[in-house]
């Protein structure tokens, strides 16, 4: 029972970094291959994200949209975000105080994004990746609506979206600490 236990927590891990040392990170579009080797992302800090550059080209007042979080306290968060912009980057770029949000900088290696959409909007998203799924898996606190916000990309047709901060965060790379330290 323990052993299948950590036979899934390491499975998403471990797929990853067989599959390849180059990371092919969805964001928005853009598909960016990143070559930092995975060791980086088990060492950086719980909740360290730097802000995200900004996007090349100039956007008009009328590519921004509305995005409205609530937090685990209730307390509701307002953004303003540019089209094209993933929900993981809002969070960062305007210092929303998500505690522990986005840990490993959307490289899909901790859930610490995880968002919660209603069903009508959930069901416009874009399609799901496996990575993702294999991400969610391992989130606290999932719902049938539950997406990662490293993975959702803001669109117009969001103006006004409100998304609901799970009240437990999971940061997948702290479980596995434990059971690293626990078999020393
Ligand atoms: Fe880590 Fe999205 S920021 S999975």
């Amino acid at each position: 029972m323990i052993a299948q236990g950590i036979s899934g927590l390491m499975r998403p891990l471990l797929r990853r970094l067989n599959a390849s040392k180059i990371h092919f990170i969805h964001l928005c579009g853009v598909t960016e291959q990143h070559h930092a080797p995975a060791k980086r992302v088990s060492e950086r800090g719980f909740g360290s994200t730097p802000k995200f550059q900004d996007a090349p080209g100039e956007q008009s007042s009328a590519d921004k949209v509305t995005v409205h979080f609530i937090n685990r306290d209730g307390e509701r968060l307002t953004a303003t975000a540019k089209e094209g912009e993933s929900l993981l980057e809002v969070v960062v770029n305007q210092n929303l105080a998500i505690d522990g949000f986005g840990a490993c900088e959307g490289t899909l290696a901790c859930s610490t994004c995880h968002l919660i959409f209603d069903k009508n909007t959930y069901q416009k998203l874009g399609a799901i990746s496996d990575e993702e799924l294999d991400m969610l898996d391992l989130a606290y606190g999932l719902t049938e609506t539950s997406r990662l916000g490293c993975q959702v990309c803001i669109k117009k047709s969001m103006d006004g979206l409100t998304v609901r901060v799970p009240m437990d965060v999971s940061d997948i790379r702290r479980q596995l600490e434990v059971v690293k330290q626990s078999k020393q």
